[in-house]
């Protein structure tokens, strides 16, 4: 049961939460450099769900349980929906204009409006059918040319080109640049991460010269913008040619909303840029690694295979050729296994950074105004306190249990919950349904060169994301 703010506040003054012990000047750096899922997992279960971790100059309180993300991610929201401002958003954001990165204020708050109501909500996402059902035929047929040779499928690359390629066909009907769009957010994301003096010893700056970060990041965003100024003026030069407006796709509703003055805040190129990078950044590979994650899951759990390919191959599908997201509601045990695939494996697995506006309490302890908080979600959906034998993927936990991804439900938050939950959910699970009733419909799968499921990779590759070390091949049949 958590203390209310008001009484204990009163009390005792400027007592920090549990902390690991840490380094004169360096802090808690060493430990952090060297952080894996798991470990800081266990440090979390021997100094608490709120552990403060100093990082350089930066008091950082890492969140992992329920109760506590309740607190920051409901009760205290409004208090802890900023975030810090880093030398990556600055550069590859275009000044924090995105909405990952902006700080919590009106220019955020009519941004993500503007996300809800003409990119990403419901109808909108229902109005994506073409490009969603374009590329999962494309999909198919590629896998149906490996049937034929009898040969594996690179599913990990499939998954990112057919996340990427959404996107894409929504910002161009010709899109043909999804390996560089591979290639910079992943480079981007990487630098995100980069140790660097501005970040974590602010008087130190000056070094970062010699580690180049600045110009490395000066490098990506001059290749993201090129990028997003080629697709504007692409997207600008066909409604020209074709003489009639277009809201049909993504920069198509932007430029219209730009046009039409309608919204509540002046629409440049560099908000549009900056959105764009938004989609890339946040939807390609959160999607690819669900898919790859639940793919995995079912080739080591072959009862709950068949059970999805029984439900999905009693649709009649008829001259359609593929599964719609109309006929999903039916697929429960599908929907059970993304569920619990987004539970042990949540792409986003510790949120993005939020910071504290103003000095508060939680349960007893001070958090000074200014503080990052990051909010392990991987944990918090392993809490072995809601879910048992919470480290196994038993998709059959989520019959009859009404927890939802929604935000309601602290002990299950892959897409967070609260002001900054991601607003992405409705893009994102049609296009993860979507698929993978589709690849389960028309193909069994095998592993490759007589593999058994015991070989196959369940690691993570190092640092603090759900990324498989090898990439996935399966054989269709
Ligand atoms: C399985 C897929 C996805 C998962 C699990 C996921 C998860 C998350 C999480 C955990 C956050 C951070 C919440 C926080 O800071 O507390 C987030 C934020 C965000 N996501 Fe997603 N996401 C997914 C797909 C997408 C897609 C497809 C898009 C857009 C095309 C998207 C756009 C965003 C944006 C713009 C934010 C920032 C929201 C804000 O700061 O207010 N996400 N997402």
């Amino acid at each position: 049961m958590l203390i209310t703010k008001k009484a204990v506040y009163k009390k005792k003054k400027y007592k920090l939460p549990p902390s690991p012990p840490k380094l004169p000047f360096i802090g808690n750096l060493h430990q952090v450099a060297s952080l894996t899922l798991h470990s800081l997992r266990a440090l979390s279960m021997k100094h608490g769900p709120l552990m403060l971790l100093h990082i350089g100059q930066i008091r950082t309180f890492v969140v992992s349980s329920a109760e506590m993300a309740q607190e920051i991610l409901k009760k205290q929201d409004d208090i802890f929906a900023s975030r810090p401002s880093v030398k990556a958003d600055n550069i590859l954001g275009y000044g924090a204009s995105n909405v990952s990165f902006a700080p919590y204020g009106e220019y955020w708050k009519r941004a993500k409006k503007l996300y809800i109501a003409h990119l990403l909500g419901p109808a909108k996402v229902r109005s994506f059918k073409p490009a969603r059902e374009d590329q999962v035929r494309f999909v198919l047929e590629k896998m149906r040319q490996a049937q034929k040779m009898s040969k594996s499928v690179d599913l990990t690359e499939v998954f990112n080109l057919f996340a990427v390629g959404i996107l894409g066909r929504l910002v161009s009907k010709n899109f043909s640049e999804e390996h560089l769009v591979l290639e910079l957010t992943k480079q981007g994301a990487a630098l995100y991460f980069e140790f660097n003096f501005e970040d974590y010893f602010p008087p130190l700056r000056f070094l970062d010269t010699f580690l180049q970060y600045e110009s490395k990041l000066t490098n990506i965003s001059k290749r993201c913008d090129d990028l997003f100024e080629k697709m504007i003026s692409d997207r600008k030069n066909r409604s020209a040619q074709d003489d009639k407006k277009h809201d049909g796709d993504l920069i198509g509703a932007l430029l219209s909303l730009q046009e039409n003055g309608e919204l509540d805040f002046e629409l440049t190129k560099e908000h549009i840029k900056a959105f764009l990078l938004d989609m890339f950044a946040a939807g390609v590979h959160t999607t690819s690694r669900t898919l790859e994650w639940a793919m995995v899951e079912l080739m080591k759990d072959h009862k709950t295979m068949k059970q999805i390919q029984e439900q999905v191959r009693k649709i009649p599908i008829g001259g359609r050729g593929i599964i719609t997201n109309e006929d999903i509601n039916e697929l429960t045990v599908l929907k059970s296994v993304i569920k619990e695939t987004l539970r042990l494996h949540p792409p986003g697995p510790v949120a993005v950074p939020h910071q504290s506006t103003q000095e508060t309490c939680i349960n007893g302890y001070t958090i000074p105004k200014g503080s990052r908080f990051l909010v392990n979600i991987w944990s918090i959906n392993r809490d072995p306190k809601f879910w048992e034998n919470s480290d196994e993927f038993r998709p059959e936990r989520f019959t009859g249990n009404t927890a939802d991804f929604w935000g309601n439900n602290f002990q299950f938050i892959p897409f967070g919950a609260g002001r900054r939950m991601c607003p992405g959910i409705h893009f994102a699970m049609h296009n993860i349904e979507l698929l993978l009733a589709n690849i389960l419909y028309h193909f069994d799968w095998k592993l490759p060169n007589g593999m058994t499921t015991e070989e196959l990779d369940m690691e993570y590759a190092p640092g603090l994301s759900v990324m498989r070390n090898k990439k996935l091949h399966l054989v269709p049949n």
